[in-house]
């Protein structure tokens, strides 16, 4: 049975919570580190940020306010596009390590795989993780054809691979390829970015008692996926976090499934 402290394995046994809170937008100084707090005391114990979101500081201040032993919480943070190349990543994660005031991170991601310079970027991270700076490592938005040609030439495989993944973008090529090579995949934008009213999810939201937030949360979570809906509001974490006492049917699961459009509200990472 699935509860909000439910992990999933990673390849090298790391567990990773299978619900967290994704903190883009959250403004720093102050609604980021509020709101993360909040998160925390509900239950949340993953925080998916990035260099690019500007709140690391933030973050890491929730976490020490939380008063959660630091190894209970599992923070997630990326490195951002004109930050990749060895060096620079390098450079770049002891600054994010910096601002989150942490030791170490439990999954460091390459953002984007921007061409010509992903390879040089995950043998950074692959560095860091044999000095033990991060506790599991992998990618976001890569593609089957980026996952081929990195796993053709690197010394440990992408554990997680956090792609936009909803609905209306189903993603099953890279979801397949992932599972078959003990991947985990993570969904990004995962309750498309608020755009819910859809008619499907309003008529599931009421035959289960439940909202077209936690319908889709639910639906991530049945497919194995690691799931990271961001809000500003507590009542909305709450909400978002009420999705382990109920089931979708098989039959309902896959009406879900045919909602897909192949709609991206993000970029196309071939176009990065
Ligand atoms: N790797 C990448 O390239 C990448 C790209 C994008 C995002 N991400 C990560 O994924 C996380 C989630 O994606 P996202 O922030 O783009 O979109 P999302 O989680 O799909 O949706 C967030 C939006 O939905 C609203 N919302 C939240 N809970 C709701 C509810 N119960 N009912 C109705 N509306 C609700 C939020 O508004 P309020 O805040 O006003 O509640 C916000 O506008 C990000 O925060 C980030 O950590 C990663």
């Amino acid at each position: 049975m699935l509860t909000i402290d439910s992990t999933v394995e990673l390849a090298n046994g790391v567990r990773m919570p299978r619900l967290g809170l994704g903190v883009w937008r959250l403004r720093p100084g102050g609604e980021a580190e509020r709101t993360v707090l909040a998160a925390l005391r509900l239950g949340y114990r993953l925080i998916d940020t990035a260099s690019m979101y500007g709140n690391e500081t933030d973050i890491g201040r929730a976490v020490r306010a939380s008063g959660i032993p630091r190894e209970q919480i599992f923070v997630t943070t990326k490195v951002w596009n004109d930050e990749q190349g060895y060096d620079n990543t390098k450079r770049a994660f002891h600054a994010s390590l910096g601002r989150l005031g942490m030791d170490r991170v439990d999954l460091y991601l390459v953002h984007w795989p921007v061409r010509g310079k992903y390879k040089e970027t995950y043998r950074a991270i692959e560095d860091l993780y044999e000095e033990g700076l991060v506790r599991a490592i992998g990618v976001s938005n890569f593609k089957v054809h980026h996952l081929q040609d990195l796993m053709a030439s690197c010394r440990v495989k992408p554990m997680v691979n956090q792609i936009e993944l909803h609905p209306l973008l189903t993603q099953r090529e890279t979801v397949d390829f992932c599972r078959r090579e003990g991947i985990v995949v993570e969904s990004w934008s995962p309750i498309m970015q608020g755009r819910l009213d859809l008619p499907l999810l309003r008529e599931l939201a009421e035959k289960y008692g439940k909202t077209p937030a936690q319908i889709v949360i639910r639906w991530h979570l049945q497919h194995g996926y690691v799931v990271i809906p961001k809000s500003s509001r507590e009542e909305r974490i709450a909400e978002n976090s009420r999705v382990f006492d109920f089931e979708l049917s098989g039959e309902d699961m896959r009406r879900i499934d045919g909602l897909n459009r192949n709609l991206r509200f993000g970029m196309d990472p071939d176009v990065v």
